[in-house]
């Protein structure tokens, strides 16, 4: 017989829940991937019961996927929600879903990272981590602590209650299509890996630019930044796909263990340093967007940056002397999230080329808007003249496929069938926090004043000194 499995959500009245829990939920539904027994408790405080809670959740639906909606997939799908009426700071509610339950069971923490003690607490005085009446999985969001000592605390209060194998820590960006496509790429063809190193390749861009602001997350932003937003999280994970080993197997210590070893090897930066090789700016008003500051729920006078930039060497023998350069923004000039990896020059320079600043040779990982690889190379131009010119060689893009990879749908199924491969372990994490540490410490001392940029563009020119006036530019997008 088929195991029963709860997917409790708490927070399940919240932002993430809506917006990408139930869609990715869903859409599992709706691939026929989830268990034959298995539905979603949300946990919540509001007055709903199982049918109004149900039917908020299919309008919810219905407006995100309009006419792509599988009806039958989505009947299915909201017979399995049912609302559970409970406070997280409250033990009996706990308990009472301790009796609700004697199945398998994942239990996401869908709220403020504020609320994680709580939870965690709750959930083990009340017997729920207790894996005699089937296991038991606990999914924690980030922010992952606010610096390496909050991070190395939560860890530590998980870790008396959970099991390290019953925790997911999840980012989601590990679940993008071309991020996955990141690990086939390098180690399922042979072309790349003998120039996947420091003598083939100049240099490493990452960067995720955003046209959003803060959007009704003032608050929450404006106590965190952009470096820890996404530096800490997202963007360092993208690096350790680009840079790390190829992994003894695709199981998730092996994985896991190569990440950290490019974590581990990153080359400490000292606080005296921060100032060159990390760079801070944040949005101000333009083309009729408000700034930072104006945005309400900012503090007066806030110098939290809303971008950040990063140069980071990699200290081993792979990547000893080629900068990775990382870096993200709200409101900048379009949403582009891209790996680009920049190849050295050819030793002599034989031809002329038309297409200045294209040549020699990169490849681009698009993430989003666009889903692709593209490697651009140099061929001759036709014509009487020899003169080169730069073209693309596209990798078949994921966005053309049939089937359209949501992040969190991937990511909730691995979490349901126990694989670890795509989730943080919490090494990993701690090694995270030390790689921006002293950046942190360094800007959290110069309070006074912060630079700007205009909202709408593609950041301060500034960030350009971090490249050491070494003629390299940043790359904003797949169509720049
Ligand atoms: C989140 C950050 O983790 O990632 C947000 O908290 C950011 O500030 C978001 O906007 C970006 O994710 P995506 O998938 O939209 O690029």
């Amino acid at each position: 017989m088929a195991r029963a499995c709860r997917f409790v959500i708490f927070g399940a009245t919240g932002h993430l829940a809506r917006t990408k829990l139930l869609p990715a939920l869903y859409r599992l539904e709706a691939a026929g991937r989830l268990p034959v027994d298995f539905s979603v408790v949300c946990f919540g405080r509001r007055p709903y019961d199982n049918e109004s809670w149900r039917g908020m959740a299919v309008e919810a639906l219905q407006a995100r996927y309009g006419n792509r909606m599988d009806i039958d997939a989505l009947e299915r799908f909201a017979e399995r929600l049912e609302y559970f009426r409970g406070d997280l700071a409250d033990a009996d509610s706990y308990r009472r879903l301790q009796a609700a339950i004697s199945a398998d069971a994942v239990f996401y923490l869908a709220v403020k990272s504020a609320e994680f003690p709580v939870v965690t607490q709750n959930l083990a005085a009340a017997g729920l981590a207790d894996e005699s009446q089937g296991w038991r999985r606990l999914v924690v969001e980030k922010p992952f602590g606010r610096d390496l000592d909050s991070a190395d605390g939560l860890n530590r209060l998980l870790h008396s209650h959970f099991r390290e194998e019953q925790i997911f820590r999840i980012d989601h960006y590990l679940g993008k299509e071309t991020v996955q496509n990141v690990f086939v790429f390098r180690f399922a063809n042979l072309i790349w890996e003998p120039l996947w190193n420091r003598n083939y390749i100049d240099h490493v861009q990452i960067t995720h630019g955003e046209l959003a602001g803060v959007e009704g997350r003032a608050d929450f932003y404006d106590n965190t930044g952009a470096l820890r937003d996404m530096v800490q999280s997202h963007l360092l994970q993208l690096l350790t796909l680009v840079a790390m080993e190829p992994p003894a197997a695709m199981d998730a210590e092996s994985v896991r263990d190569e990440k950290v070893k490019v974590l581990k090897s990153i080359r400490p930066i000292a606080e005296s340093e921060a100032a060159s090789c990390a760079y801070r700016a944040q949005y101000a008003a333009a083309q009729g967007m408000p700034g930072f500051l104006e945005e309400p729920g900012v503090a007066a006078g806030s110098v939290t940056e809303t971008y950040a930039a990063l140069r980071l060497h990699i200290d081993n023998w792979r990547w000893r002397g080629v900068p990775f350069y990382i870096r993200t923004g709200k409101r900048m000039a379009a949403n582009s999230a891209l790996i680009a990896v920049r190849f050295k020059q050819p030793p002599q320079q034989l031809f002329q080329s038309t297409g200045v600043g294209r040549e020699p040779n990169w490849l681009l990982m698009g993430i989003q808007p666009e889903q692709c690889l593209r490697a651009e190379v140099q061929v001759r131009e036709p014509g009487l003249k020899l003169t080169t010119r730069h073209s693309q060689l596209d990798a078949g893009t994921c966005g053309c496929a049939a089937y359209h990879l949501e992040a969190y749908e991937a990511l909730l199924l691995d979490v349901i069938e126990g694989d670890h491969s795509l989730f943080l372990r919490y090494d990993e994490v701690m090694w995270a926090w030390r790689v921006i540490e002293p950046v942190l410490r360094a800007w959290g001392r110069e309070r006074g004043c912060i630079d700007t940029y205009a909202a709408g563009t593609w950041g301060p020119e500034d960030s350009r000194r971090l490249f050491e006036g070494e003629g390299r530019f940043w790359r904003n997008s797949l169509a720049d």
